[in-house]
């Protein structure tokens, strides 16, 4: 208790700090901003090295557990979601990730996420573990092995759950047509949750990101994505080979196709009574 009523007074004068000597985005913001374009690496990575998740556990229990909680769904001292954070989606080994946790960040709410100060090595074994984890969840939508966590589902309304439907998920989406009968095929609200929030069941096979590369007119290529950042694009052609473009700004032209973008894109737009809503209103759907 008064180890909590501390941390918030810490993170009361880290705000007002942070308050006095941040004018304008900072430049991990911006960059932010340049890489909003990016994919998931998140979600395209190996599964990191056993040792090294282990440590990074260990780190996250000590240094981010109180605000982030448990399972990286959110905690007490007010950390947000980080399985639904579109940063940590979009880090690749910390470029995203490490500048957050090293210097901090102010967020619009004035909620403030203090500087943590770890060596080099226990950021990228923090970063490691909850790219771990998020894999997981992506590949499981379970939670993190660990302590087992007791989730309110069917805290929510199921009217405004359907207005949020109607607004965000019928141009895609109908609970006479797609959807119809989901929650007879899903029958637990926490699966339920977990598939709309991915974009589908546990198992699914995910429609393949695809992309087309034009170095000149008249000169395309389409493949499967395999690589992309700020210098390379690799993908898959039809004939199964891999094909590489060192990138320059906008030459080539390359556009990006994910089926499932959408749902991606929206993962850091929902807010837990929204989560918590529309759950509501999918369970009527039998
Ligand atoms: C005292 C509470 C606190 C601690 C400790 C803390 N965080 Fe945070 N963290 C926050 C808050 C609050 C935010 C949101 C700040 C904002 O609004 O931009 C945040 C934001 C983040 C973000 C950015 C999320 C996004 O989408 O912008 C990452 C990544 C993150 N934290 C990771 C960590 C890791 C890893 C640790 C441990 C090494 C950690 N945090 C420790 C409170 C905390
Ligand atoms: C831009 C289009 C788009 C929007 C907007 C969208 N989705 Fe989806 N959704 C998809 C695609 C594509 C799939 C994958 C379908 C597939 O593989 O057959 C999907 C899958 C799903 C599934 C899994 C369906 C199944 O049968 O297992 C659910 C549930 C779902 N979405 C719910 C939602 C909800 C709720 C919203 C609004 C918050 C939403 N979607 C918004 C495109 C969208």
């Amino acid at each position: 208790m008064l180890k909590a009523v501390s941390a918030r007074l810490n993170v009361r004068t880290l705000v007002g700090l942070a308050a006095l000597l941040i004018v304008g985005p900072s430049p991990a913001q911006a960059g932010q901003q340049e890489r909003s374009q990016r994919p998931y690496p998140a979600l395209q990575r190996e599964p990191g090295d056993a040792e090294i998740v282990a440590r990074g556990r260990a780190v996250y229990g000590i240094s981010c557990r109180a605000c982030h909680g448990v399972d990286l769904r959110g905690g007490d001292l007010g950390g947000p979601n980080l399985l639904r954070s579109g940063l940590v989606l979009r880090d690749d080994r910390g470029d995203l990730m490490g500048p957050v946790i090293r210097d901090g960040q102010t967020g619009v709410g004035g909620s403030a996420m203090p500087p943590q100060n770890l060596s080099e090595d226990d950021l990228h074994a923090v970063v490691e573990y909850v790219h771990d984890v998020l894999g997981t969840a992506s590949r499981q939508g379970g939670p993190p092995p660990g302590e087992e966590v007791a989730l309110d589902i069917l805290v929510g309304d199921a009217a405004a759950g359907e207005a949020y439907f109607a607004d965000k998920c019928a141009p895609c989406h109908s609970p006479t047509g797609d959807l119809e009968g989901i929650a007879t095929r899903i029958d637990t609200p926490k699966e339920l949750q977990d598939t709309w929030v991915r974009g589908g069941a546990r198992n699914a096979e995910r429609p393949p990101i695809t992309v087309t590369v034009t170095e000149a007119p008249g000169n395309r290529v389409s493949g499967q994505l395999e690589r992309l950042n700020d210098f390379l694009v690799v993908l898959t052609d039809a004939d199964g080979r891999h094909r590489s473009f060192s990138r320059r700004g906008d030459t080539p032209l390359v556009e990006v196709d994910d089926p499932m973008g959408a749902h991606r894109d929206m993962l850091p737009l929902y807010g837990d009574a929204d989560i918590h809503n529309v759950t509501a209103y999918l369970v009527t759907l039998q």
